[in-house]
C-alpha cells in the first residue's frame, strides 16, 4: 500500500456504503439474567470502533454504542440465577432428555440465523473484520452448532444401551458438571465463545457468558433469542470490567467450569480467585507463537502463498497464526523476495471493501505496541525488508516483514498477535527444532518442503512438542472436528465438536448387580420410560 492511499484510507461517514453504515451509535442497556432481558440504568462502557471516520480535516475511531459496565451485583444475581436453573443438577434443563435439550439448541439455531446481517456487520465494525471472513466467522458457527446436535445425537445414541460385565448391569451416560462461565477473544468473538457455550448448554449444564471486551454489541441481536430458546436462567449474559464481574463469580467458588479464551496471565488469576481449585474444571485456549519451518527444497510459490495466509490472515490476529518463520539460509534471500511481494500485494481498507486482506487493529494502542516490537528488532541489526512495512495511520499498520530475528529481540519470542512476521534464517534444522522445544508455547507448527524422510524425521518429535504438525499447509483450527488444544502455556483442555461435549461433561452410570429383583427393577424403569438417564430411547 503506497503512502498517498494509506493516507486516505478512512472514508467520510457518508461515503460508507449504506447498507454497512451505523447511521447512530446502538446504546445497548439490555442484559439477560435469570429469563429477563433487564435494563441497565448505570454507567456505560464506549464501544470505539477501529475503523475511523475522516471529519473535516481530523481521523477519528467511530464511536459505535455503548454497553453496561454492570457491577458486582448484577453479576451475582446472573449467578444465582445459573445455580438456581441448574438446581445442584435437579433442574428442568440438566434433567431433560437429550432429545428435548436438542430441540431447544435447533430452536435456538433458527432464531439465530435471522441475525446474519446484524451480527456481521457489527463483526466487521466492532473487531475490524473482512466482510467474507464476518460471513465465514457466522456460518462456521451455525455450522458448528449442526455438527454438535449430530455429535451428541451420536454419542446419545452409543449411551443408549445397557452394558453387562462380571455380574454387573451398567448404563454409562455423559452428565453435566453445573454453571459454566465462558468466555471468548475479541479475534472469534461470536465463534469461540459459541465453542463452548453451545456445547456446555447442550450437555445440561447453566451458563454465565461474557463477551470480550471488543466484540460486545454484536450479541445484542441474539439476546432475545436465548431468552426464548431456553428455560429460564439457563443462560445469562454479563458485561463490564472484568475484575468487578468475574472475580465475584471466581471467588464465589460456584462456578464448576471455566471455559476462557485468551491470555495465560488471565486465566491464572482467574483460576487462583477460586477457592476450591480441585472442583473448577478448566477448558483454556492460551497463547501460542507457531512457527513455520521453510526447509531448502520447498515449493516456494506455495510456501509463500501459505505462509502470507497463515502468518497475516485477519491481520495475524490469530492464535493460530504462523508468528515467526524459520527459513533455510540456501533459499532466504528467494523466500523474502517473493514473500515481501506477496505481502506487498496484500489490500488494505475498509473491511467492506472488495478484496480486502488487512484491516484496522481494534486493541488500543496495538500500533504503538507493535511499532515497539519493530524498532527492538531493528536497533538490534534487523531491517524492515518489504516496500511501506510497519507504516502507521491511527489503528491500521501495512503488514511488516522483519528480518533476520534473533534471539536477542522480542519478535523472537512474544506473541504479536497483528500484522508483522518475523523471519529468522537457519543452518542447522536444529536451530528451529530448538526453538519449537524452549518456547513456552506448543500449540501448532508448519513444515514447509518435499523431502520426504526429512519431514519424517521432525514429525516424530514435533507432535511431542506441539498438538498439530502442519505439512507444507498454514496453522489452523479447522477443520472443526480435528482436536484443537495445545501443551504448555497454550491449553487446557482439548475442543473439537464431539471433544467438546466430553470436556464440559463427566461419565456417570447406574449400575445393580445382575438379581432377579434388579432386573425387574430396570426393565419396569425402562419399559414404564420414568427415567430420562435409565433408558433405552434410541434418537432417529
Ligand atoms: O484464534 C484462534 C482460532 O481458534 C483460530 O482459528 O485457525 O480457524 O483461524 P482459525
Amino acid at each position: 500500500m503506497t503512502d498517498e492511499l494509506l493516507a486516505s484510507m478512512f472514508p467520510a461517514d457518508d461515503a460508507i456504503p449504506d447498507n454497512y453504515r451505523i447511521a447512530s451509535p446502538i446504546e445497548q442497556r439490555q442484559y439477560l439474567c435469570d429469563g429477563a432481558i433487564k435494563e441497565w440504568s448505570g454507567p456505560q462502557q464506549d464501544a470505539l470502533s477501529p475503523i475511523c471516520v475522516a471529519i473535516d480535516d481530523t481521523v477519528q475511531q467511530k464511536l459505535i454504542g455503548s454497553y453496561p459496565l454492570l457491577t458486582e451485583q448484577q453479576a451475582l444475581e446472573a449467578l444465582d440465577a445459573a445455580c438456581r436453573a441448574y438446581d445442584y443438577g435437579r433442574g428442568a434443563w440438566p434433567t431433560m432428555s437429550v432429545e428435548e435439550r436438542i430441540g431447544h439448541v435447533e430452536a435456538f439455531a433458527y432464531r439465530m440465523k435471522e441475525q446474519r446481517d446484524d451480527v456481521v456487520k457489527l463483526l466487521m465494525w466492532e473487531i475490524g473484520k473482512t466482510l467474507p471472513d464476518a460471513e465465514k466467522e457466522f456460518d462456521r458457527t451455525v455450522d458448528y452448532i449442526r455438527d454438535t446436535i449430530d455429535a451428541l445425537k451420536d454419542l446419545d445414541r452409543v449411551s443408549s444401551r445397557f452394558v453387562i460385565e462380571q455380574g454387573v448391569i451398567g448404563q454409562i451416560r455423559r452428565a453435566p458438571l453445573g454453571v459454566v462461565l465462558c468466555m471468548g477473544p475479541f479475534n472469534y468473538p461470536l465463534n469461540e465463545t459459541f465453542t463452548t457455550l453451545i456445547p456446555a448448554l447442550i450437555m445440561g449444564n447453566a451458563v454465565i457468558f461474557k463477551p470480550p471486551k471488543l466484540g460486545v454489541l454484536l450479541h445484542q441481536p441474539l439476546l432475545e433469542a436465548f431468552r426464548d430458546s431456553f428455560p429460564r436462567g439457563v443462560v445469562n449474559t454479563v458485561y463490564g470490567e472484568g475484575q468487578k464481574v468475574i472475580g465475584p463469580l471466581m471467588k464465589s467458588g460456584r462456578i464448576d467450569v471455566l471455559a476462557f479464551i485468551g491470555s495465560s496471565r488471565v486465566a491464572d488469576i482467574l483460576k487462583q480467585q477460586h477457592p476450591k481449585p480441585h472442583r473448577l474444571r478448566c477448558v483454556l485456549g492460551l497463547e501460542a507463537k507457531n512457527a513455520g519451518i521453510v526447509l531448502r527444497d520447498t515449493d516456494l510459490d506455495h510456501t509463500v502463498k501459505e505462509c502470507t495466509l497463515g502468518a497475516l490472515s485477519y491481520n495475524g490476529q490469530r492464535c493460530t497464526a504462523l508468528k515467526i518463520l524459520f527459513v533455510h539460509e540456501e533459499i532466504v534471500d528467494a523466500f523474502i523476495t517473493k514473500f515481501s511481494d506477496a505481502v506487498d500485494k496484500l489490500k488494505g481498507g475498509m473491511p467492506w471493501d472488495a478484496g480486502v486482506q488487512i484491516t484496522p487493529l481494534p486493541e488500543p494502542n496495538k500500533t504503538k505496541y507493535l511499532t515497539e516490537l519493530i524498532d527492538d528488532a531493528r536497533t538490534k541489526g534487523a531491517r524492515l525488508v518489504n516496500e511501506n512495512g510497519g507504516t502507521v495511520n491511527h489503528t491500521f499498520m501495512s503488514p511488516a516483514v522483519v528480518y533476520p530475528v534473533g534471539p536477542d529481540m522480542r519478535l523472537y519470542s512474544e506473541e504479536q498477535f497483528g500484522p508483522v512476521v518475523p523471519i529468522a534464517k537457519f543452518t542447522d534444522i536444529e536451530e528451529p527444532m530448538n526453538y519449537v522445544t524452549q518456547s513456552d508455547y506448543g500449540q501448532q507448527v508448519s513444515l514447509f518442503g518435499s523431502d520426504t524422510e526429512l519431514i519424517a524425521d521432525l514429525i516424530d518429535p514435533l507432535v511431542n512438542q506441539v498438538c498439530r504438525v502442519n505439512i507444507n499447509s498454514q496453522c489452523q483450527r479447522g477443520p472443526d472436528t480435528f482436536p484443537f488444544t495445545g501443551r504448555k502455556d497454550s491449553a487446557e483442555g482439548t475442543l473439537s465438536v464431539s471433544d467438546a461435549l466430553r470436556v464440559f461433561t463427566i461419565r456417570t452410570l447406574v449400575a445393580a448387580k445382575e438379581t432377579d429383583a434388579n432386573r425387574g427393577i430396570i426393565k419396569s424403569i425402562v419399559t414404564k420410560r420414568i427415567s430420562r438417564f435409565l433408558s433405552t430411547d434410541f434418537i432417529l
